[in-house]
């Protein structure tokens, strides 16, 4: 028997065949024992009952006709002698003593088949018990005595003595227990092999999803399980399976794309630097020239240092040893905080940035420095998208459960909103909406993804409604602990 060949470094009792083909095993002889078990007390019961039923039959006959009809020695002697001959099989013997243990009748041949002394002995010594008795061919007898009133009144007592040769009823049950020894040792032979068969067939799905598992690597992300034929529970593994392999897939190519955009981002501003400085060192420049060159160039670099920052932080965001330090934080005054920050930037816009004051301060331990810069960056988008004469809108909420509480913090704007089909991808890393004009105006497409980052890091979420020419509204909202 060869076990699976994965299992190999495992040792073959731990392996699941091994323990499923025991589990059958085991269980089937169980089951197979206890069935013939069971079969056999019902006939060995079943047997000794309809023996004792005939010697208690026999026994009446023979009490009533020394009672009622003491007189009738020939009718008593019929019974106890030629019935007994019209026997076939099982033969009984009866043997009456009158007082002192004389034989009275006996069945003829009964002294060649009994020691009858040593029959007189035991029913003496237990007289009324049955019992088993050798015979002198080495016969097994049933035996059994009663004591028995001859006339009616009773003029003396009896003692009768039935004897019954049971061998053939124990040879038939000798033969019986072989044959139950033989099919459980057919069982105990039989039943590993079918319950190995059964067990592989059951397995042989997970080797091959196994398998499968063991072909996938980065460049071979495309394998999928085909779960024709499998049981529903393996089948619905193989589908788990071939879900969880659609989602790294899907990664992948998320982080290929995500590294070939950084390479991209990187490349404009250093090309930029790098542009810059070929031409002003190509011939001698003015100090001037020199000062403009140097402006871009740092232009340039601090774009670069601002990149950088985001994909770190993003990086850090997503590391599970990240922590967050939650201090009390009145929401309301850190929107303020925030509206001071953006207003000169939407002013020169002409756009009306504003906060709606809530009726009572709303009050949550927060990451503060996390939770401004996810607002800040809502607004900057705002700002950046909302044309002259627009407004912008901040506020929060809190919604109170009775074990947890919700603060919201809502950034509004009547801006130019956002197509329908780039929606579901705005929180994508680098993902701009207008790409050209996005890159003109200095965004990376990482600010939404940085606002979304924040809000998993609160263990909270961030929705996004817009309607294109009307404006947008991003939603944060952020578990807190105990009501407020
Ligand atoms: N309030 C808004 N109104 C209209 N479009 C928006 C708004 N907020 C986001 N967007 C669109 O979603 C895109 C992604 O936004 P995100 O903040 O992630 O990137 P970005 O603003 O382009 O760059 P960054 O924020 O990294 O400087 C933007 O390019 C923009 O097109
Ligand atoms: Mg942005």
């Amino acid at each position: 028997m060869s076990w699976n060949a994965s299992s190999n470094a495992a040792p073959w009792w731990s392996t699941l065949a091994f323990r499923l083909t025991a589990g059958y095993a085991l269980a089937g002889l169980c089951l197979v024992f206890l069935a013939t078990a069971s079969l056999y007390l019902v006939l060995l019961s079943e047997l000794e009952k309809s023996t004792d039923l005939f010697l208690a039959d026999k026994l009446n006959v023979v009490r009533t006709l020394l009672r009622e009809r003491p007189q009738d020695w020939e009718g008593l002697r019929e019974e106890i002698e030629l019935e007994s001959a019209a026997r076939r099989y099982e033969q009984f013997y009866i043997r009456l003593l009158g007082e002192r243990s004389t034989p009275l009748l006996t069945t003829p041949g009964m002294a060649e088949q009994l020691d009858l002394s040593l029959l007189a002995r035991q029913t003496q010594s237990r007289p009324g018990h049955p019992f088993f008795m050798k015979g002198t061919h080495g016969q097994t007898f049933w035996v059994t005595s009663a004591l028995a009133e001859v006339g009616s009144p009773s003029t003396r007592t009896d003692i009768i003595e039935i004897a019954i040769d049971i061998s053939l009823r124990e040879e038939f049950l000798a033969r019986y227990r072989r044959w139950f020894l033989a099919v459980l040792l057919g069982c105990f032979a039989i039943f590993p092999l079918i319950g190995y068969q059964v067990a592989r067939h059951g397995i042989r799905p997970v080797e091959e999803i196994a398998t499968t598992a063991q072909h996938i690597s980065s460049t071979n992300l495309r394998e999928r399980i085909l779960p024709e034929g499998y049981p529903f529970e393996l089948a619905s593994l193989a589908d788990t399976f071939n879900k969880m392999l659609d989602r790294l897939e899907e990664s992948f190519e998320r982080i290929s794309r995500f590294s070939a955009d950084i390479a991209h981002d990187l490349r404009t501003p250093v090309n930029n630097i790098r542009g810059e400085a070929e031409v002003a060192l190509a011939r001698a420049r003015t100090v001037d020239e020199y000062r403009d060159v140097l402006g871009s160039c740092l232009e340039e670099a601090v774009r670069l240092s601002d990149l950088i920052s985001d994909l770190l932080f993003l990086a850090r965001a997503e590391s599970p040893l990240t922590h967050l330090h939650r201090e009390r934080v009145n929401v309301a005054e850190l929107l303020d905080g925030v509206r001071d920050y953006y207003e000169a930037s939407a002013e020169d816009g002409g756009i009306s940035l504003t906060t709606t004051a809530g009726t009572e301060p709303v009050i949550a331990e927060l990451d503060r420095t996390l939770v401004q810069r996810a607002v800040g960056n809502l607004v900057s988008n705002a700002v950046a998208h909302t044309p002259s004469g627009g407004s912008i809108v901040l506020g929060t909420t809190v919604e109170t459960g009775a074990e947890a509480s919700t603060v919201r913090i809502e950034v509004s704007d009547t801006g130019e909103g956002i197509p329908p089909d780039a929606m579901p991808r705005v929180f994508d890393r680098f993902y701009r909406v207008d790409t050209s004009r996005s890159q003109a105006s200095g965004g990376t497409g990482l600010g939404l993804a940085i606002v979304q980052s924040i809000m998993l890091l609160h263990g909270g979420d961030v929705e996004i409604a817009s309607q294109l020419g009307q404006g947008t509204r991003v939603t944060l909202s952020i578990p807190v602990s105990g009501p407020r």
